[in-house]
């Protein structure tokens, strides 16, 4: 039951949440929500990484590495979600079963957050349920891991 692996990786600006419009984003610090993460991960007996990276190419570096380590991507790609064919392509190649979260509900937002490039490649998008929306992830990953 402790075998699987996640990678958990998170884009830019999200290193500024608490700080970074809290009206949007909430109040919480990404310290804080991959502590969340980790109750969570110690619950479901699962292992988590956790990186954030401001730079597409290291965001996909990231993915490729998974290969062989991970078993299951959580992903918020911030904005390069409406914008990186780059961060999809990476997704599709690997083949490792992934899910899309966002803090705040994108389809609420400005009209070009309502397109994610990545969504077509992932397994499902979680959106809008600030950092719950994480944890909602998490757990749909590891069902969809040992079921
Ligand atoms: C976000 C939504 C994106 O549109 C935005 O660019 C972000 C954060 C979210 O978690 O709600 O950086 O992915």
């Amino acid at each position: 039951m402790t075998n699987l692996s996640i990678l958990v990786l998170h884009g830019p600006n999200l290193n500024l949440l608490g700080l970074r419009e809290p009206g949007i984003y909430g109040s919480l610090t990404l310290a804080n929500i991959n502590h969340l993460l980790e109750t969570e991960a110690v619950n479901l007996q699962v292992k988590l990484t956790p990186v954030q990276s401001n730079h597409e190419g290291v965001l996909v570096d990231n993915i490729h590495g998974a290969l062989g380590r991970h078993q299951g991507i959580i992903i918020n790609a911030g904005a390069y979600t409406h914008t990186s064919v780059a961060l999809r392509d990476a997704i599709a190649a690997v083949n490792i079963p992934t899910v899309e979260v966002h803090l705040s509900n994108i389809y609420r937002r400005e009209e070009f957050r309502h397109h994610s490039y990545i969504a077509p490649v992932v397994i499902g998008q979680i959106s809008g349920f600030g950092s719950q929306s994480y944890i909602l992830g998490l757990q749909a990953l590891v069902h969809h891991l040992r079921s």
